[in-house]
């Protein structure tokens, strides 16, 4: 590979490693304190188009779908449009509804996924406005798309997506926050969120630095032969990247699930072989995730909780510095990350080529 890899022994690592200095690129030239809010110029889509939106689609596979899936949630939060994110290959297989009003998304770190170039291109044939938000400047996607927003992460090696991850979520705030602003989203409100996202790479920082304790849990959790994810809402996306994440790297079978799912049939795996990590971010869900907690525990399953404080009634918790709640699932990943990382390294893996994947699928 042509890149440096800066003395980490992985381009996973490095990339980790670099989540802070990537953030504050997607940050940077963007943000006007003057009306709180944010210039996204690539966007293409004048305050009366982006008042015309009613419906926001989001597109991406892997690793970006679930990125996307953080974003729409952002967008309904901070904006207040109704969005959601689907797979790119689920959508343009099922002969969907194209709408006029609905603006579409694509999402992608390579800029070359096939199958959301192929939807992308479906959904132009239809007449639909479409943006990208991608990583690799000057990507098919990038070119294919009516306007967008770079996501600035820097070059991605590694097969599986860390700092780009972490990046595209950003750059959703930003979007939402563009698009709340002109919308409803107060003056105040638009404030909170911009100070919120400076206090990101500092935080990111923060976390890093807890890396030889998280190596500590990886190593005692490894040998672990399935493993369960569990969150609500703006913690569910967190724990189906988290579980990807650690599938990819570490080989290890993972489930991730809705907290409020489990009573509905997961209960039935958990015992003492079949560890959870549970996102418990102090939010207005945090009883509910409590009780969830206890739950597991009446079946003598063992929790890692990843929130904002220790929870005693996990074996062990992660804690990550607080965020404004719109915001917390960025910093919320960013230990599993590490979490993976470990895991796969202890068990000798090959982390930067996972058997069987590819950076980018570009084919069928
Ligand atoms: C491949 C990679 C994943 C990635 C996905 C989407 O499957 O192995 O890590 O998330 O493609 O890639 P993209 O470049 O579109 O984000």
């Amino acid at each position: 590979e042509s890149y440096d890899m800066g003395g980490h022994d992985t381009y996973m690592h490095k990339e980790i490693s670099e989540q802070a200095e990537a953030v504050d690129r997607v940050l940077r030239g963007r943000i006007d304190d003057r009306f709180s809010t944010v210039h996204l110029g690539g966007l293409n889509l004048d305050a009366r188009e982006a008042r015309g939106v009613r419906r926001i689609k989001i597109l991406g596979c892997g690793t970006s779908y679930h990125a996307g899936m953080i974003g729409a949630q952002m967008i309904e939060e901070i904006a207040r449009i109704p969005a959601d994110a689907e797979p790119a290959s689920e959508f343009r297989y099922r002969d969907p509804v194209v709408d006029p009003d609905t603006l579409y998304v694509a999402v992608s770190q390579s800029g070359e996924t096939y199958d959301v170039l192929a939807a992308v291109q479906e959904l132009k044939r239809k007449g639909a406005r479409v943006l990208g938000v991608v990583n690799v400047v000057g990507s098919a996607i990038a070119r294919e798309t009516d306007g967008g927003l770079y996501v600035h992460a820097g070059p991605e090696v590694c097969v599986v997506s860390t700092k780009c991850f972490t990046n595209t979520v950003v750059a959703f705030a930003l979007l939402a926050l563009h698009l709340g602003r002109i919308r409803d989203l107060s003056v105040a409100d638009g404030k909170r969120i911009i100070e919120g996202l400076r206090r990101l790479p500092s935080q990111i920082d923060e976390i890093l630095r807890d890396e030889e304790r998280i190596a500590e849990l990886a190593a005692s959790y490894a040998q672990a032969k399935s493993m369960m994810f569990i969150g609500r809402v703006r913690g569910y996306p967190v724990a189906r990247e988290a579980s990807l994440k650690l599938k990819e790297v570490s080989y290890i079978h993972a489930e991730a699930y809705p907290a409020s799912e489990l009573k509905h049939g997961p209960l039935a795996l958990i015992e003492p072989a079949m560890p959870t990590v549970a996102i418990v971010p102090d939010d207005d869900l945090l009883e509910k995730n409590r009780a969830a907690m206890e739950e597991i525990k009446a079946r003598a399953g063992r929790i890692l909780a990843v929130g904002h404080r220790e929870h005693p009634k996990a074996d062990h918790s992660i804690v990550v510095p607080k965020n404004e709640t719109e915001l917390d699932p960025i910093l919320l990943g960013i230990p599993l990350q590490l979490l993976a990382y470990h895991t796969a390294l202890s068990l000798g893996r090959d982390i930067d080529k996972p058997r069987n994947l590819a950076k980018s699928v570009t084919v069928e």
